[in-house]
């Protein structure tokens, strides 16, 4: 059981708007893969620059796609934790709530968060790397890498590669969330990659109470107000009850 200081309990109560940042520690629960866990996770067996780049997909559309298409039918097949849903009854017990997640594998949907941005994209979806249309259906014929209906062009995932820029809309309504929050949560992420790692940052220099839940200490931990050490999928839940019953 983890001990919550009364301060933040009391926070967490009054608090009207608070922001929730979330990485693929939050899903490890739900089976899928983090990224840089050093034994178990995907960058530790491949290269990004082999399959999360632009360039990797002009080398080598086949290998990439496979790898995508692999990764959604796991996703596709997974199933919200714990965590995911703590969330959701965070969202239902503050006023303004805010999910910004580096995850692609459209969990937090599933498990029926509402206000979500989706920094990376997300992995079920599909779109022509020409045109930018989205395909509802494809055909994969032969191991080939299905082609847009519209313009013939290869189809790629609707994820955020290495060297890409994030949608623009979602990024703008992150920062301004993390600028303007009361709480921010920094959820299973090791807080590395850009932009997603300074949202914290700006949270905190707006002046925002930051607290950490994360497997291990990162980068961030020292700059936050508390920092919770062990399982998403076990200590949210447990803070959910301790503030709202
Ligand atoms: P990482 O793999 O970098 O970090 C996951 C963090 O979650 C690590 O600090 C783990 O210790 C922690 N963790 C593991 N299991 C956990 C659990 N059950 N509960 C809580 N924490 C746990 O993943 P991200 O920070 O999400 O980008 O990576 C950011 C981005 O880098 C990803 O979105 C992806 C990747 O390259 C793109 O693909 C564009």
């Amino acid at each position: 059981m983890t001990n919550f200081p009364p301060d933040l309990i009391q926070l967490l109560t009054k608090a009207t708007h608070v922001v929730a940042l979330t990485g693929a520690g939050v899903s490890q629960e739900s089976g899928l893969r983090t990224f840089r866990d050093a034994q178990s996770g995907l960058w530790a067996q491949y290269r990004p620059e082999d399959l999360a780049t632009p360039r990797a997909f002009a080398r080598d559309p086949k290998l990439v796609w496979n790898w995508y298409a692999h990764r959604r039918k796991v996703a596709k097949s997974s199933h919200p934790n714990a965590g995911h849903y703590a969330l959701v009854e965070m969202e239902r017990n503050i006023p303004e709530f805010t999910l910004i997640t580096q995850n692609v594998d459209g969990l937090h949907h599933v498990a029926g968060s509402k206000h979500i941005l989706e920094l990376h994209g997300n992995i079920l979806n599909v779109r022509c790397s020409q045109c930018g249309t989205f395909a509802d259906d494809w055909h994969e014929e032969a191991g080939n890498v299905p082609r847009c209906a519209k313009c013939n062009g290869l189809l790629r995932p609707d994820v955020v590669w290495f060297e890409e820029s994030l949608p623009r809309e979602q990024l703008e309504a992150a920062v301004q969330a993390a600028c303007t929050c009361q709480v921010f949560f920094s959820i299973g992420t090791s807080g590395l990659v850009q932009p997603a790692a300074s949202l914290a940052h700006a949270a905190r220099t707006e002046g925002a109470v930051v607290v950490e839940v994360n497997a291990e200490p990162t980068p961030l931990t020292p700059r936050v107000d508390f920092a919770f050490h062990g399982k998403s999928g076990e200590i949210l839940p447990e803070l959910v009850k301790a503030v709202w019953g």
